[in-house]
């Protein structure tokens, strides 16, 4: 195993010498200090086996022998860490994972954007409503979204707030897991109405049927329940924006002589905060985690290389996950030449497809949303121009709920845009519902089975 870069060179706040963009501007440091230390103190909320373990799946699914299902909010909040929407999460991962192991013949690593994904970033620092100009709603890491000063004061408490609650969810997934899942991936608990609606409905029944039978079968040859038989392992993932919140819990271990992030399993960087010589490129270079990166329509042969060099000087498989989100109508024209670049360097990379964050539009009446139709365009061309490059599109991700929302339009069911009023409930960013994220994975499957 690689060793860290040595220490003298870099430590968790070493970003604090760097220029770090989609900060907070806290108005008591002292304070900030203060609940940075507090934090420091607690147990991680993860384990550096547990990281390690990650990164040993992603060296499989960078290898073509494995692929990687993320998805979960856009931003989770604070209200919403309820045990109705863990299980809602779970469910849908779960149950989408089976449908892509069905059509790919091939493991699937679940990764959840949960348990930390609290942070955002924002397109300005400040919003003004009426004549009155407050700090942007930064996520539940840093302030609230209601517009009073108070409410939008950077609030250093809350990063603890947020430290607790992702250690509630990871916990609950944890106990989900090992005890109560065999419910879920049953087919009689999927719900399934909207296949109906599609034109391939009969595909799609045969391919739950199949699970359905498959699992059987597990059953009866095993004489236990499948979630006896196989853990369905379930990693923790949120954007690592927030760097005062990922420093504290970032942990010299003795005996693998490496940092590690222990707030998550895989921590990736915005593509509004990859700036090579910013402060989050500093962080992730010394952490061991998995991370990743997204890449979209600005990224460049020069910066990208540097990316690669940076945050995996020494190529280890499974380390550096490239997170492409370039939308449907720029993937053809931008994709070529990053998988062009990285092969040039001869560096091994995960390469994922998020097909959300370039498709982002909005109505006439201004609501933000995203078409199904564009969203499994650039999934499609993903695909197919990994594949006519000899690369492996290892994994795929998305924003999605457990939920029946209106919040993209497309789909089985047809949402059209004066759908979206009536189950509109992200505050940030549009997620496919329990039913589109069923359709994806449904479209996945069939896409990939070399
Ligand atoms: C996100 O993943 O919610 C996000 C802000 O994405 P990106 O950095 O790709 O814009
Ligand atoms: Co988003």
């Amino acid at each position: 195993m690689s060793k860290s870069i040595p220490k003298s060179d870099w430590h968790p706040a070493s970003w604090q010498s760097k220029e770090a963009t989609q900060q907070a501007t806290y108005p008591d440091l002292a304070a900030l200090d203060r609940a940075v230390a507090d934090l420091s103190r607690l147990p991680p909320i993860t384990t550096s086996w547990e990281v390690d373990a990650l990164k040993a799946h992603f060296a499989k699914a960078q290898a073509g022998e494995a692929f990687v299902l993320q998805g979960g909010d856009c931003a989770e909040t604070f209200d919403e860490c309820t045990s109705e929407n863990i299980v809602a999460k779970l469910k849908i991962l779960l149950q989408m994972s089976l449908v892509i192991i069905y059509g790919m013949k091939k493991p699937v690593i679940r990764v959840g954007r949960m348990a930390g994904q609290y942070a955002k970033p924002r397109s300005a620092d400040t919003e003004t409503r009426d004549g009155v100009t407050l700090p942007s709603f930064r996520g539940d890491l840093v302030n609230r979204s209601g517009f009073t000063a108070e409410d939008r004061t950077p609030d250093p408490q809350m990063i603890l707030r947020g430290y607790e609650r992702a250690s509630l969810t990871l916990n609950f997934v944890r106990s989900l897991i090992d005890g109560g899942f065999a419910d879920l991936h049953h087919p009689e608990y999927w719900d399934l109405d909207w296949v109906g609606h599609s034109s391939a409905a009969a595909e799609y029944h045969n391919i739950v049927s199949s699970i359905s039978d498959s699992l059987d079968f597990l059953e009866t040859v095993s004489g236990r329940q499948f979630h006896r038989t196989q853990r369905a392992d379930i990693y923790a993932a949120h954007e690592g924006l927030h760097l005062h919140y990922e420093q504290a819990q970032t942990r010299y271990l003795d005996r693998r002589e490496r940092w590690y992030n222990l707030t998550t399993h895989f921590p990736w960087i915005g593509m509004r905060t990859a700036q090579l010589d910013g402060a989050h490129i500093e962080y992730f270079r010394g952490i061991a985690n998995p991370v990743g990166v997204k890449i979209g329509p600005g990224m460049t042969r020069e910066w990208l290389q540097g990316i690669v060099e940076v945050l995996n000087p020494n190529n280890e498989p499974g380390r550096l996950t490239l997170i492409h989100r370039f939308g449907a109508k720029s993937v053809d024209d931008h994709l070529p030449d990053m998988i062009r670049t990285v092969k040039e360097m001869g560096a091994q990379v995960l390469w994922v497809c998020d097909p959300m964050h370039g498709n982002t539009e909005s109505t006439s009446d201004g609501t933000k949303t995203r078409r199904f139709d564009n969203v499994v365009a650039e999934l499609e061309a993903a695909f197919r121009v990994h594949e006519a490059m000899g690369s492996y599109l290892g994994g795929v991700h998305l924003e999605l709920t457990g939920e029946n929302v209106t919040e993209c339009t497309g789909g089985a069911r047809g949402l059209i845009d004066t759908d979206l009023a009536r189950a509109y409930k992200s505050t940030v960013d549009p997620r496919l519902n329990y039913e589109q994220a069923m359709e994806i994975a449904m479209r996945i499957s069939g896409l990939n089975k070399s």
